[in-house]
């Protein structure tokens, strides 16, 4: 990457960093994330985010680490409803397992090699006593012995070290008051969690990544969606996934991240690039429509500057777009990210306004964003007296026309219009009764 656009892509990232600042993040690490190659970059990216202001709790897993340990000790363990019934000798693997498991993280969460991403992190990761499990029992006449789940979380211990800016990492171990020990599901523990704190977000980073429908990948869901997929998955680590996200975001946790570990980088291009690399799902699905600020400059200038570059819409300075920010419109992602823009002068005549600059982000085409936004601005422009909007372009004269424009001439615009007509340029101009 040249010096040019790293800083281009530096600044991009600026308004998650700003986003992103302060709020609590959940991750869910698998058992498979720790034991794949990628782990130690996955590890250091993470405590990354903790460098840029993020409050983290870090949950893991150690499935394959257990059954590594159990083989070794050739103890066969068998599942029922997706759990493994844990008996006092299995039981002692998994805390070896899950113990050295967390060793490797906290090991890697402490390098600080000057040629390493870690030199000058100085992360402080704590532990402690932070849920209360309880067994599973008996269901169904299965014994589930020394598998638990979930009984309770201290929110405000794992609330203290937080403020203190210490990373919490938990492992999948819980105890009961009676000082037994339980092996926990870490996506189970990771909801409870992410719940308990009303995080902002819950991440979960595993080898399945995000989830796929025909090959394609599906950028958002929304939480019907999840449980439609849930219910109709055959995939048992896909199934467990949805079940975590769709329970985590049913009791209000904002949004949940699913993301591969396999992929170099996944977790920093999901929370800081508009396009994301893995699954997003959202309790609230909905962009919000609104006046924009002298803070979109920035975005809308992202979202123009190509199509300027490729003369579809008339070149404006940034300077320019400050001083008529008050005109535009913009459609806003849930996550921040900003969908589309539409700018309404209004003309001398005040019966009349011009209907410029509408562009949507080529990522959310064909989803309704300009059909939305110009509904709002005709709204709009109808407040201000207007019942008659004019638009001129090169290239999207049909989208007009099936918006209820009719196509008229330079004769036709208001006559201060009428003298700033750039003949050269050749807009044809689109004309609609509101
Ligand atoms: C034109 C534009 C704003 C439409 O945005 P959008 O959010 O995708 O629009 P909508 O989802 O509301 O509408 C999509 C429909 O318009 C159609 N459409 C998009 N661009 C079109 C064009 N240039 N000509 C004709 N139809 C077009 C799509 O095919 C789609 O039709 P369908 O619903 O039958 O499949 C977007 O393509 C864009 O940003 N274009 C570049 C900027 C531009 O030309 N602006 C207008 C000049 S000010």
């Amino acid at each position: 990457m040249n010096t040019d656009s790293y800083v281009q892509f530096f600044r991009q990232t600026s308004p998650y960093i700003h986003a992103h600042r302060g709020k609590t993040f959940v991750i869910a690490l698998g058992g498979d994330a720790i034991a794949h190659g990628n782990c130690h970059r996955t590890l250091h990216d993470i405590a990354l985010l903790q460098s840029l202001g993020i409050r983290l709790v870090l949950i893991h897993g150690a499935r394959p680490q257990i059954d590594k340990r159990l083989a070794l000790s050739s103890i066969d363990t068998s599942f029922a409803q997706q759990l493994r019934i844990t008996d006092s000798e299995a039981m002692l693997c998994v805390k070896e397992a899950v113990g050295s498991t967390r060793l490797i993280i906290e090991s890697e969460l402490s390098m600080g090699l000057p040629n390493s991403p870690m030199h000058g992190a100085q992360l402080t990761v704590v532990g402690g006593n932070f849920m209360a499990a309880k067994p599973v029992g008996v269901r169904n006449g299965i014994d589930f012995q020394n598998t638990g789940e979930v009984r309770r979380i201290d929110a405000d211990a794992i609330e203290q070290q937080l403020v203190l800016g210490s990373m919490v990492l938990m492992s999948p171990i819980g105890f009961s008051p009676t000082g037994e020990s339980f092996n926990l599901n870490y996506q189970d523990v990771a909801a409870h969690v992410a719940i308990a704190l009303d995080a902002e977000k819950l991440i979960l980073v595993s080898q399945a990544g995000g989830i796929m429908a025909d090959g394609n990948l599906l950028r958002n869901l929304s939480l019907p969606e999840v449980n439609r997929l849930k219910e109709n998955s055959t995939n048992g680590s896909e199934q467990s996934l949805l079940a975590c996200a769709y329970r985590a975001c049913n009791n209000g946790v904002d949004r949940v991240h699913l993301v591969s570990c396999a992929e170099d980088g996944a977790l920093l291009s999901e929370l800081f690039t508009r396009e994301g690399s893995g699954t997003l799902i959202m309790k609230d699905h909905s962009e919000v429509i609104r006046p924009a600020t002298i803070d979109d400059v920035g975005g809308i200038l992202d979202l123009i500057s190509p199509l300027e570059d490729q003369q579809v819409l008339v070149k404006r300075s940034r300077e320019l777009l400050e001083t008529e920010i008050s005109r535009f419109m913009v459609v806003v992602h849930p996550e921040g990210l900003l969908l589309g823009c539409a700018a309404l002068y209004p003309t001398m005549e005040e019966s009349s306004g011009e209907l410029a600059c509408v562009a949507t982000h080529p990522e959310f085409h064909d989803q309704g964003i300009a059909t939305r936004l110009l509904e709002k601005i005709e709204v709009d422009a109808k407040s201000q007296g207007m019942s008659t909007l004019f638009a001129l372009t090169t290239q999207t004269a049909h989208w007009f026309l099936e918006k209820g424009f009719i196509e008229v001439q330079v004769a036709d615009l208001p006559a201060q219009k009428q003298s700033l007509y750039n003949y050269q340029r050749n807009s044809r101009i689109f004309s609609k009764a509101i």
